[in-house]
């Protein structure tokens, strides 16, 4: 029998690139140091956590949330302002609609690729995603490992990205939509958002990752844009091998957490007439940086 205040905690990778369920964690209870512990030594691991099961309510969520970091307010939404009052710091994703208006973000449509925030100066850690309804198909999660995907780049890209920076376009979504109060982008280098450097380090792991944050809108500084869409290129199809990613197909109860510093996430698309409902919150990072001294072999 297991001693009062004791946890145990159970990981099981899920065997790919990356990704694994942590069993044996009600996180509607405030985790003990040497569970917390664990589980936090796993997400530097696995990149991303599942935990099934649960029975979450949102100060449940945000205190789980909590333990890992100062949280952020909700990002700037395309379609309508869906702050979760009274907690701003839940974001609602869903296609729902109540009289005619969603009641969340990013509907029913795929998702491409992408990090979370990362058109600004500094980027969340990373964010948990609790399902409460899910449709019967459709609407997977993808994640995909950004350590591997610099790994395994071929030598000439690799020595192509040291050292240089990418410009973020912070206008639209992960769906496409334009945001709320700006304006189409006609050239990448002039759009909004932050610069960051394309090998980031890892500032807990200190490993390099291939950090991109969206392909549409992007340009490597400094370079001329038809060798700036030519590298990006390349280095998407990279990044978008089906062997650097796991796929979630969501159940009721399922929260994952991922590392949006070196993972990116993207979503399928699902039949608008089914609902599917999410409550996110996201911890509030730092400025992206790379460290060359990781880099002297
Ligand atoms: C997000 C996101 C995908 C999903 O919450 O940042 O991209 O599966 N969500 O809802
Ligand atoms: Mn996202």
């Amino acid at each position: 029998m297991d001693l009062p205040g004791k946890k145990s905690v159970t990981v099981v990778p899920a065997g790919g690139a990356l990704g694994a369920d942590i069993i044996g964690v009600d996180l509607s209870r405030p985790l003990d140091d040497g569970a917390f512990k664990a589980v936090e030594a796993a997400w530097h691991r696995h990149l991303v956590l599942r935990f099934r099961g649960q029975r979450l309510d949102d100060p449940g969520l945000l205190a789980f949330a909590r333990r890992f970091g100062a949280l952020d307010k909700a990002p700037v939404h395309a379609v309508n302002d869906t702050d979760h009052d009274p907690y701003p710091e839940i974001t609602v994703m869903s296609n729902i609609k109540v009289d005619g208006k969603p009641i969340g973000n990013l509907g029913h449509y795929e998702a491409e690729w992408h990090t979370d925030m990362s058109y600004n100066e500094t980027t969340p850690i990373g964010s948990l995603l609790y399902s409460l309804e899910v449709p019967p198909e459709g609407g997977d999660t993808g994640f995909s490992n950004m350590y591997r995907a610099l790994e395994t780049l071929p030598a000439d890209l690799k020595r192509a990205i040291v050292g240089r920076s990418c410009k973020h376009d912070s206008s639209r979504n992960s769906a496409g939509e334009l945001r709320k109060g700006y304006t189409d982008v006609t050239d990448p280098r002039d759009a909004p958002g932050a610069v960051h450097p394309i090998i980031r380090t890892h500032p807990a792991t200190r490993r390099n990752a291939l950090f991109l944050g969206r392909r549409r809108n992007a340009c490597i500084v400094g370079l001329p844009m038809d060798e700036s869409e030519d590298l990006l290129n390349r280095l998407w199809a990279h990044a978008g091998k089906p062997e650097f990613a796991w796929y979630q197909k969501w159940k009721v109860g399922d929260l994952i957490m991922w590392d949006n510093r070196c993972a990116m996430h993207r979503r399928d698309a699902f039949d608008p007439a089914s609902r599917r409902l999410m409550h996110r919150t996201q911890i509030k990072g730092d400025k992206p940086f790379f460290d060359p001294s990781t880099l002297a072999a």
